[in-house]
């Protein structure tokens, strides 16, 4: 079965995934609100993210950054000036568009794409969130919402060097909230105002900067390999010279073939020492980086930059995990879709799943209902557990499935009299008794198989 965006945006309200934000007053846009299994999975795959960038490289540190930084801090990063859309507007029917999104014809013509009617001259709008801090507004009070957190890192770089006593190379990494005033924001989470970013910077020397960004070109693909997604929807794009970002020396995505095209999952990109270079300038500080190993030789380091989505990756994860099977015995094609013999599964990485395991009973009376609990008990930890008993017992696979749940451990009349039970797998629905004891020994090795 085929992932669309209206099948996911539902699946992820129905179960409570992600909900659009202040819903009772008609949504806010480009805002949205996790759920309890969408905190699950986001905070999985920041873990994991997290363990694959510091606990796997000894050569990476972690840093949690403020939101709110130095304005000075956007103006010495090229962002005042230039991290804007180019914008034009309908005269008649007032449709906004990005410019470099609509047909060049049309725009030459200044044409509609929408109504015919006649477009505006395009100009430049800055994606940076402004308000002000403290008691008055006025230009001195201005502050912006960062709409990057690699500059958190790149302010940061001398103290961590001081305080870690750490060598070139080396990374850096952070996971938090980004903020951009994006125009258009369709596809669900896909491209939001408020949105999260997992980002690692790596320090290097001048001149090792190339082989730097394909050994971590090379690694970032791999690591969506490790995490099981399918990789015949994943490619490379490299971003030509009109692309480039204007700190980039190059460039390429990691681009995840959605329900609505292929698009941008993770920037790796060569920043140059176009940061650092500029906050030297800006603030006067020296951010050389004294190599104690080379008699004391002075540069300023080329960074490479790895640069993904948490947010707009759990929407990949939602779209490669999605898969409608048909478990009957009859004719799949003559099926109604909707009956007992299709279900929706979320074939997520044992790792990434929000629930890693439910406990069922098979009925709730004859004790077995406390038997269950208790060894939902046992279980909880070691594992996000979920507990229901209500409904059928085939019913209650179902919703596991929906909600991703890679093993399902049921309680039956047997349990009680030889304390097994049985492990039921979400992808192959194959079932097999285990003894109590040993249960979470076997989802374990299960987990890393
Ligand atoms: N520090 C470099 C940087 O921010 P980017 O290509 O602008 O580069 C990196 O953004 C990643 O952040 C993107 O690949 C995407 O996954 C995510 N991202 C950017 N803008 C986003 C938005 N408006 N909504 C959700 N995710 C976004």
């Amino acid at each position: 079965g085929k992932a669309t965006m209206e099948k996911i945006t539902s699946l992820a309200k129905r179960r409570g995934f992600v909900f659009q934000s202040s819903e009772i007053y008609g949504g806010q846009a480009g805002a949205w609100d996790y759920g309890p299994l969408g905190i699950e999975l986001k905070n999985r795959i920041a873990q994991t993210w997290w363990k694959e960038m510091t606990q796997l490289h000894d050569d990476i540190v972690g840093l949690d950054a403020a939101i709110l930084m130095h304005p000075r801090v956007w103006e010495a990063s090229g962002h005042v000036e230039n991290f804007t859309d180019p914008l034009v507007d309908c005269k008649k029917c007032k449709a906004r568009f990005r410019a470099d999104q609509i047909d060049p014809e049309k725009l030459a013509k200044k044409e509609c794409p929408e109504c015919g009617g006649e477009l505006t001259d395009t100009r430049k709008f800055n994606l940076m969130f402004k308000t002000n801090i403290g008691a008055v507004e006025d230009s001195s009070s201005v502050i912006y919402l960062r709409p990057e957190t690699a500059q958190g890192i790149y302010v940061n770089y001398k103290n961590i060097i001081q305080s870690n006593r750490m060598k070139i190379p080396f990374g850096i990494a952070q996971i938090g909230k980004a903020f951009r005033n994006e125009i258009v924001t369709k596809n669900f989470i896909f491209r939001t105002c408020e949105f999260e970013q997992m980002e690692m910077q790596f320090f290097v020397k001048p001149g090792t900067d190339e082989e730097w960004f394909n050994t971590w070109r090379d690694r970032r693909w791999k690591y969506y390999e490790k995490l099981g997604v399918k990789m015949d929807h994943l490619r490379w794009h490299r971003h030509g010279p009109d692309e480039l970002a204007h700190y980039a020396k190059d460039a390429y995505d990691i681009e995840y073939l959605f329900p609505m095209g292929w698009k941008e999952l993770e920037g790796v990109h060569n920043r140059s020492n176009y940061d650092l270079s500029r906050h030297m300038q800006f603030s006067g500080k020296d951010l050389q980086y004294i190599d104690q190993d080379n008699g004391n030789e002075r540069y300023i380091p080329f960074i490479i930059e790895t640069s993904a989505g948490l947010t707009r990756s759990l929407l990949m994860l939602l779209c490669d995990a999605y898969d409608e099977e048909y478990v009957g015995t009859g004719d799949p094609a003559t099926s109604d879709k909707n009956s007992d013999d299709w279900r929706t599964v979320l074939r997520f990485h044992p790792n990434l799943a929000p629930i890693t395991v439910a406990v069922l009973p098979l009925m709730k009376k004859d004790g077995l209902a406390e038997l269950a609990q208790d060894i939902r008990a046992e279980l909880k930890e070691d594992f996000a557990t979920d507990y229901d008993q209500s409904g059928a017992i085939g019913r209650r696979y179902r919703r596991q499935d929906e909600a991703g749940t890679p093993f399902c451990v049921t309680i039956d009349y047997q349990s009680k009299e030889d304390n097994t039970v049985t492990l039921r797998f979400r992808d192959s629905m194959e079932q097999v008794r285990v003894h109590r004891s040993e249960l979470v020994q076997r989802i374990r090795a299960e987990i890393k198989n």
